[in-house]
């Protein structure tokens, strides 16, 4: 009896050992598939929201972050910048932002959630150039009629300082205006709406 409890008592150790085995086994297994399908913190980071501090933006000043790799553009529009939006109109190709470069709260006429406050993809729609910022008037290359806008010197394409494109120019849309919130009345985050758009 005593030598059939031994046995007993020993193929129950055996199994129990061999199922720990076995799940340890599955258990390293399994963690380098679950590592390699997890983004790297660098990827996580690269993708992740910015935030931006306008505390110091002045009337006219334009200010750069970068997200997902790409500038964003900070303007703080004065109100003569934000009339020249409405006498544009004409020269514009997409005037209304009908095309969807734009979360829905920022479809309007300055293209923004803030007026004075412009945010948007420093990206030419035609082939990806980064445009430069434009805000003097009347410019000596750009035109007397000129009223402040971006250029891009890769193919000479204009946009406004909505961002909209100009018509005539090789670039399509508009400027992308990226996903974005106020945080408070000086900070707001890049890459993120709280889902609203
Ligand atoms: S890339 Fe901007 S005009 Fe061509």
């Amino acid at each position: 009896m005593s030598g059939d409890n031994t046995n007993t008592g020993r193929r129950r150790f055996l199994t129990a050992a061999t199922t720990v085995v076995g799940a340890v086994g599955v258990g390293f297994a399994l963690v380098p598939f679950v590592s390699s399908m997890q983004p790297s913190a660098k990827a996580r980071a690269a993708g992740a929201p910015v935030r931006a501090d306008i505390s110091k933006l002045m009337p006219g000043q334009m200010i750069r972050v970068k997200w997902r790799g790409k500038p964003v553009w900070l303007v703080k529009r004065t109100d003569e910048m934000l009339e020249t939006l409405t006498t544009l109109v004409p020269e514009l190709r997409d005037p209304d932002s009908v095309e969807p470069m734009q979360p829905d709260y920022a479809q309007n006429e300055y293209r923004s959630i803030r007026p004075e406050i412009l945010v948007t993809v420093g990206i030419c729609t035609h082939l990806g150039c980064s445009p430069t910022y434009r805000p003097d008037v009347g410019a000596a290359d750009l035109g007397a009629d000129w009223l402040g806008g971006f250029f891009c010197p890769c193919h000479g394409s204009t946009f406004d300082l909505a961002g909209r494109v100009y018509k005539g120019v090789p670039a399509p849309l508009n400027l992308e205006i990226p996903p974005h919130r106020y945080l408070s009345d000086n900070e707001l985050v890049i890459g993120e709406d709280g889902g609203v758009a």
